[in-house]
């Protein structure tokens, strides 16, 4: 169900004769499939290429025949290219014709290649957008395990950088096609002027072509180191930011820098090989290219050939080199993006994924309550059950307590009312409909959720007090700030509400962090209040007074408490004890809590926030 996409190419996927794997192009033709783009891009852009390879090559050609008509030349013997020159050298007329035309056509190659460059950037921009949003939905929409199973680095290298490589992939294959053709057209061309001087140019360019061919399954192994390296630069630099407190209470700051410096310093040999590696194409493109020259210039007494001749096929052969080098850069290029263009598909991919259902009964509020029949659950499939034939139920309208060891599968259960997660056995129903049929956001909308480890998102504070509602006034939220108790310590700060957060709630005690949580829940004003923990940070005076205001505010609110101070849960209405994920015992608090209390306080007693 959910592993990390493999490397490309590990099994079954031979090498391509051109050195890029055909599952690279099938990566890339899903991938845009999937992103969606224009249909006319490929065509159009192919097209626009051509054309300005044509227009350069005539204009070259033209060159050749305004050299024909200034040295009083009509005819060559050339081969067929000589009798057309000949031929067109007559109906021009005149060198200052011919000059025009030529100028007209290095004009046309100008504006057709900027046409080109523009439409190819926009197109290369709009996936590049375009998939960075689909990675981003797929986060959002993919099943919650999916997203758990994955390295927060691999997530963040897939959204922040490999979806920009889709574009270059996608530009890099466009120019493939256009370097291609040109080559066509140009050998066209040479075939017309001598076909001798073309067919030494072929096996010159083959004998190059293979040199460089050696260098692009290297690319590709550098791409994939490449990737791997980022992602592990990636986990550095979180591991340090994230753990910052940590390292330091610790004194590891020169542990910390030496295994940075490390995979920086690899990052940085990695970058400098493949920087390497592209350097040689230049070089030897060029180096082969003037050798294929010599051996023509020299060829060209033995076989008889013109010097007006060999100086056109010289020319055409000189411009042909820049587009046999671009061909051999794109075709690395596309190798080295070969494992970001796999990871990107495997990432975008839909059908090896579960996705949460959503149900289609409407829902707005819960009337009799919420039951869990024979529920199982485990986080893998290759892990054993967390919940095992689980049955109990949340009375509508009361505060139900759930409590029980660490570790016992509390959490979890709030997980499955927050559909997260699916039970892989049983049912769960809100007013005897199956929770899964009931439409997914009509049922999260009435749930309101704090927890021990308050989510807190990057933001102000009272952004993230909206979170819960982010079309609220803002004196809605500021009461509910006020209920939870949070308004003392944010309003005497310099910003106040507007005071900057990260996820880790930096400068904010875990108590104040939680405080900040439960204005969340509270402004969410919701059916179903879900306390996980929500007050174990807190001191007994401050839990007391939000319970109270919570009660006073939402009598009839359904409420499900999850704590360890279960002297905290003596005055609810009902009481399940969970113990390794099954229920131990189920009823009034007069009824369950006293043998709790027996079994469950000496450890609350010893730490009592601890879960
Ligand atoms: N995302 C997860 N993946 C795998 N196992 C998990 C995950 N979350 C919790 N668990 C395991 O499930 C069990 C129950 O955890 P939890 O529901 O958080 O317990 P509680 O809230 O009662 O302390 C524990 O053994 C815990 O290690
Ligand atoms: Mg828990």
């Amino acid at each position: 169900m959910t592993q990390n996409p493999p490397e490309p190419g590990t099994k079954g996927v031979r090498p391509r004769p051109l050195g890029v794997r055909r599952a690279a192009f099938r990566d890339l033709n899903r991938l845009l499939q999937r992103v969606g783009k224009p249909a006319w891009a490929t065509p159009v852009l192919i097209a626009l290429g051509l054309a300005s390879s044509f227009a350069e090559t005539i204009g070259i050609t033209l060159i050749v025949l305004f050299l024909y008509a200034a040295t009083g030349h009509s005819a060559d013997n050339g081969g067929l290219m000589g009798m057309v020159v000949g031929r067109a050298a007559h109906i021009f007329g005149s060198t200052g014709n011919l000059a025009w035309l030529i100028l007209a056509m290095i004009v046309a190659r100008g504006a057709l290649t900027m046409l080109y460059n523009r439409i190819s950037t926009n197109i290369a921009a709009e996936i590049s957008e375009r998939t960075r949003n689909l990675v981003h939905e797929q986060y959002l929409k993919v099943g919650y395990s999916f997203i758990q199973n994955h390295t927060q680095a691999n997530l963040i290298e897939v959204l922040a950088s490999e979806s920009w490589e889709i574009s270059a992939a996608y530009t890099s294959f466009t120019r493939l096609v256009i370097n291609a053709c040109s080559i066509a057209v140009f050998t066209l061309f040479l075939t017309l002027l001598s076909w001798k001087i073309m067919l030494v140019a072929f096996a010159g360019s083959a004998l190059i072509s293979m040199a460089t061919r050696l260098f692009t399954g290297r690319a590709r192994a550098l791409g994939t180191k490449v990737k791997a390296t980022h992602e592990y630069l990636g986990a550095q630099m979180l591991m340090t930011i994230q753990g910052m407190r940590t390292i330091r209470a610790y004194g590891q700051e020169e542990g910390r820098q030496v295994a940075f410096s490390e995979t920086s310093l690899e990052a940085r040999e990695v970058t400098n090989a493949l920087a390497r590696l592209s350097a040689w194409i230049g070089p030897l493109t060029e180096v082969g290219y003037l050798g294929i020259l010599c051996v023509i210039i020299a060829g060209s007494n033995w076989w008889h050939t013109s010097f007006t001749l060999t100086l056109g096929a010289v020319a055409l052969l000189y411009r042909l080199q820049p587009h046999t080098r671009e061909l051999e850069d794109n075709l690395m290029r596309f190798a080295q993006n070969e494992p970001q263009l796999h990871s990107v598909r495997m990432m975008l991919e839909t059908d090896d994924k579960e996705y949460p259902p959503d149900g289609t009964i409407a829902f707005s509020r819960i009337n009799s309550g919420i039951s869990f029949r024979n529920v199982e659950f485990r986080y893998d499939k290759a892990n054993s059950n967390v919940l095992s034939d689980l049955s109990f139920d949340i009375p509508a309208g009361v505060t139900t307590a759930l409590i029980g060891a660490s570790g016992a599968g509390k959490t979890t259960i709030v997980n499955l009312l927050l559909r997260l997660y699916e039970p892989v056995g049983g049912e769960i129903s809100v007013d005897g409909v199956r929770l899964s049929d009931i439409r997914r956001a009509d049922w999260v909308r009435q749930l309101g959720l704090a927890g021990q480890d308050t989510e807190l998102v990057g933001g102000t504070v009272m952004e993230n007090i909206r979170m819960a509602d982010p079309c609220c006034e803002e004196s809605t939220a500021i009461a509910a700030a006020k209920i939870a108790g949070v308004a003392p310590f944010v309003e005497s700060l310099p910003k106040g509400y507007e005071t900057w957060i990260g996820p880790e709630g930096l400068h904010f005690s875990g108590g104040q962090r939680q405080r900040i949580g439960l204005a969340r829940a509270i402004l969410r004003d919701s059916n179903l209040l879900i306390l996980d923990e929500a007050m174990s940070a807190l001191d007994r005076g401050l839990e007391d007074r939000v319970k109270h205001e919570i009660d006073s505010r939402l009598a009839s609110r359904t409420t499900l408490i999850i704590t360890h101070r279960l002297e905290t849960v003596q005055d609810v209405q009902h009481v399940v004890w969970i113990e390794d994920g099954r229920v131990r015992a189920e009823g009034p608090p007069a009824w369950v809590l006293p043998q709790a209390i027996m079994e469950l306080a000496p450890s609350d007693a010893r730490a009592p926030t601890q879960i």
